[in-house]
């Protein structure tokens, strides 16, 4: 792996992948996003890792695709391409994914922690779309998740006119989790990750499963969805192994079978 590190696993079932193209803010490049995925797909098909951390570094969580490899791309380029496909996988992946954003999250950036399930973010943290700054606009999903999570006013206002939001406003809007002090915010990361690491992995994977299907369903289809893996999750030892715990008035030991 050339742009991305996979960092040797601090805690127990959580693994952490930093993007690491410092120079150019993260930027997003083919190669970085390729990495990513095939990383991804394989910490997602393995048992010893449970919640995945994808950060940047204190600067940048990352500043976007990489203008400078669009620049001078056709549109049958971009297509023949297919960038987006990599894209496609990484909303397949199955165990919950924590932004750990400090700095820059912008356009693909920012789309990229969209695309993960919950955002950590540092005091200095800026959100923003600012692809109609450089006559585009969002491309992978900044016009659809970033309008789902904020509502249409604010949505519209970053999207037209490019504005970064801070730390402080992302989290007003919806659009994070939490904000804590640069120094800590890969600390708050690994804190959320452990809580969820300590849960049943098949419970935690059909919960997320289900709570997305709320973005792409009908009320009622979305119910019938969540039924479904409530009812599936009896096949589960863990959870005969989670209500025989509680009954037992002890701590549940999670095997993820
Ligand atoms: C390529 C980038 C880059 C980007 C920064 N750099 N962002 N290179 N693509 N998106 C490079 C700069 O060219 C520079 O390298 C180095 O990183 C440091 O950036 P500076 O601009 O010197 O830093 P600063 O003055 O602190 O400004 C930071 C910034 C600015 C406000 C984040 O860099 C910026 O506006 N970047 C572009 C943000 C953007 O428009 N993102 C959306 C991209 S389109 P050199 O070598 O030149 O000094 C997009 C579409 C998504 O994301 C579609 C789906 C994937």
């Amino acid at each position: 792996m050339e742009f991305i590190i996979i960092h040797q696993q601090a805690q127990p079932y959580i693994a952490h992948i930093q993007l690491n193209r410092p120079k150019e803010l993260n930027a997003l490049n083919l190669q970085l996003m390729q990495e990513l995925r095939d990383t991804l797909k394989a910490l997602d098909e393995d048992d010893q890792v449970r919640v995945i951390i994808i950060s940047g570094n204190d600067k940048a969580f990352a500043a976007g695709a990489d203008i400078k490899q669009m620049a001078g791309k056709t549109a049958i380029d971009m297509y023949n391409v297919d960038q987006f496909s990599t894209w496609d996988t990484i909303k397949k992946i199955k165990k919950p994914l924590i932004a750990a954003v400090s700095g820059f999250a912008l356009g693909g950036g920012c789309e990229l922690a969209m695309l993960c399930d919950m955002i950590v973010a540092s005091e200095s943290a800026r959100f923003g779309q600012p692809e109609i700054r450089i006559g585009v606009m969002p491309g992978a999903g900044g016009t659809q998740r970033l309008t789902r999570a904020v509502g249409k006013a604010l949505a519209m206002e970053m999207v037209l006119t490019g504005r970064f939001i801070t730390a402080e406003a992302a989290l007003q809007a919806g659009l994070i989790n939490k904000i804590v002090p640069v120094e800590l915010y890969l600390t708050e990361a690994f804190r959320l990750a452990a809580e969820i690491a300590q849960l049943s992995p098949l419970a935690v994977k059909m919960a997320k499963e289900s709570v997305l299907r709320a973005f792409d369903s009908t009320l009622e289809e979305g119910l019938h969805f969540e039924r479904k893996n409530f009812y599936l999750l009896f096949a589960s030892e863990d959870q005969k192994e989670g209500m025989q715990a509680f009954m037992e008035k002890r701590p549940p030991v999670f095997t993820g079978k």
